[in-house]
């Protein structure tokens, strides 16, 4: 048996567009809980943001780092945009990180960032990954997922320390 074999067979293989639409899921759940807050709990508000804060950086990172350098090989178009989209949501997320739990501009702005997300996440799931999925090797895909798996879980713990 070839030793690339025997490592598939002896690792639990991961799925990395798996992977990362759970991530979506969870960042999703985390706006559904942050619009259902009162600017009374202020609290809560900023668990919740902290949370979003560490999802989102993870998240992107590691698809910065790990996948769309090989999306770039597989479509520059739409990689670049979003990239751009991630910048965009950086900026959105500083913006709510810096505006006060209870000011009446924390709603509308957590809003605006859940939308822009939203269709970056739509984009991504309907388009960009079933086209990954398509055109990159399995092996490749594997080896992504595993990176995907490791990087996020280390980024994750760091970011919880600092955020
Ligand atoms: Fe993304
Ligand atoms: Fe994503």
């Amino acid at each position: 048996m070839p030793h690339s074999q025997k490592r598939l067979k002896m690792e639990p293989a991961i799925d990395a567009i798996q992977l990362l639409q759970q991530q979506h899921r969870e960042v999703e759940e985390i706006f559904a809980e942050l619009e259902s807050t009162s600017a009374l709990n202020l609290e809560k508000r900023q668990d919740l943001v902290r949370q979003l804060v560490i999802a989102l950086e993870a998240h992107t990172w590691i698809e910065e780092k790990i996948l769309y350098p090989a999306g770039l090989e597989v479509d520059p178009v739409l990689t670049r945009a979003a990239v751009e989209e991630h910048s965009l949501i950086q900026h959105m997320l500083h913006k709510i990180v810096e505006t006060e739990a209870d000011d009446a501009a924390f709603l509308p702005r957590v809003k605006v960032l859940k939308e822009i997300v939203a269709h970056h996440v739509a984009e991504e799931e309907a388009e960009y990954f079933v086209e990954l999925q398509n055109k990159l090797n399995r092996r490749r895909l594997a080896d992504i997922g595993i990176e995907i798996h490791d990087e996020f879980a280390s980024r994750t713990k760091r970011l919880r320390v600092v955020v």
